[in-house]
């Protein structure tokens, strides 16, 4: 019997690894934490919600005493913490709202862990989710692209390619550039700093960027397949030369249970997907697996591409090198970023109503009247 505590599982991420945690181990009690922002969506575990051994409690990572009171009644000896602020364009224009639920929070999470076990550390963990833009950004010396140095048996197509020699490994320098990658750094160092100091069983995770189902239509590649729908616009920042590495979620959430259970106490882990991606390439797939799927011609909606002002401070290239975790805890990507794509295409167009709640804002309506008086 273990009792977990997952933040931020009414999120993107988090509801992948709820929904794998509640149904792998039925021993466990998951106790999802999320304060139901713009982005927690409950509707994100609806086909779970029933399972005797889950249970939701909206509350803020930031209050301490009902963060330890939660720990308590709950007797957690884990946590896996996800919630955060995601954005990096919201952080652009709201730094304090990041630094608040990263920074503060996670410190609110990491002492009411600490003074809860009370140094009594045997059979605990404590894992913290964070991103691979605490490493700022990697040189693009090879704008064409060069044959990638190392793949996976997920990584094998056509387009598999590096655009540097250069990639983010676990004992790289932090250098964030946005608000939220300074926030994620500051949170991680303060994870580290409890371990050293206190001794309190941690484990910190590096992953690349994320896709596939249930993520807010905020980010790219959502925001972009609701558009083609839609016949809008799609923004691309800059000359949509910027490269991402991508990893189909439930991939992430495999890892975060692989490291949960094996990985090995203070370590850093990297995750990706060994798989880099410009911008306009993957939107220039998204397009026309979107009108392939809709019955259109394909690529009939490449002129929606629209340039625009590029982000500030906009990292150039992100590439992951997760060989680590290969190599110590036997973890790949599994699925092929061609196979994710088209899973993650016909997710959305499959699940409009999903979408449309969210863009009509009726889910936060909901919430509020759900929760009104608590
Ligand atoms: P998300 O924005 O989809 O979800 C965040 C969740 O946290 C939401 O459910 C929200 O309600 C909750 N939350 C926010 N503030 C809170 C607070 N003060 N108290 C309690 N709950 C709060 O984010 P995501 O994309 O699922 O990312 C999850 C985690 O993974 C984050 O820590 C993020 O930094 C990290 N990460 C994300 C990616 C990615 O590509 N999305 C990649 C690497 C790491
Ligand atoms: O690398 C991991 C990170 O990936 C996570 O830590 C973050 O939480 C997650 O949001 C993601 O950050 P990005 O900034 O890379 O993701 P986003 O989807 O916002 O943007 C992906 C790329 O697409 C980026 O280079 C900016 C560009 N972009 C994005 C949007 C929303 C556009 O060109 N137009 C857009 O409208």
């Amino acid at each position: 019997m273990k009792n977990i505590l997952i933040t931020g599982g009414a999120g993107f991420i988090g509801s992948h690894v709820v929904r794998l945690f509640v149904r792998k181990y039925p021993e466990y009690r998951i106790v999802n934490l999320d304060k139901l922002t713009y982005a927690g969506n409950l509707a994100n575990l609806r086909d779970i919600e029933h399972e005797p051994n889950y249970t939701f409690v909206r509350e803020d990572i930031c209050n301490y005493d009902a963060i330890l009171d939660i720990m308590r009644r709950h007797k957690i000896d884990g946590v896996i913490h996800l919630a955060a602020e995601s954005h990096v364009d919201r952080s652009i224009k709201d730094p304090f709202t990041f630094a608040r639920t990263n920074v503060m929070g996670t410190l609110s999470l990491l002492q009411a862990a600490k003074t809860y076990w009370n140094g009594d550390w045997e059979g605990k963990r404590f894992y913290h989710i964070s991103t691979d833009e605490v490493y700022g950004a990697l040189e693009m010396t090879h704008p064409e692209g060069i044959p990638a140095p190392f793949t996976t048996k997920a990584s094998t197509g056509e387009d598999h390619c590096a655009y540097g020699e250069s990639f983010f490994t676990e004992d790289l320098k932090y250098m964030p550039h946005s608000p939220y990658s300074a926030s994620k750094a500051s949170s991680d160092h303060f994870v580290r700093a409890f371990h050293d100091t206190y001794g309190l069983p941690t484990i910190v995770t590096n992953c690349s960027n994320n896709y596939g189902p249930y993520q807010f239509p905020e980010k790219l590649i959502p925001l972009f397949i609701n558009n083609i729908r839609h016949r809008r616009p799609l923004p691309v920042y800059g000359k949509g030369e910027n490269v991402r590495d991508w990893l189909y979620v439930e991939d992430h959430a495999r890892a975060i249970d692989c490291i949960f259970h094996h990985g090995k106490e203070a370590e850093t882990y990297n995750i990706g997907g060994f798989n880099e991606w410009k911008n306009i390439d993957i939107i220039k797939v998204v397009i026309k697996t979107v009108d392939r799927l809709l019955g259109r011609p394909e690529g009939a909606d490449m002129d929606l591409i629209t340039y625009v002002t590029d982000r500030a401070g906009h990292d150039m290239r992100y590439a992951i090198d997760s060989r680590k975790l290969q190599r110590e805890l036997g973890w790949e990507p599994s699925l092929q970023f061609e196979e994710g794509i088209e899973k993650t295409v016909k997710w959305y167009l499959d699940n409009q109503e999903w979408m449309d709640n969210i863009t009509s804002g009726d889910y936060e309506k909901y919430y509020e009247e759900m929760y009104k008086g608590r």
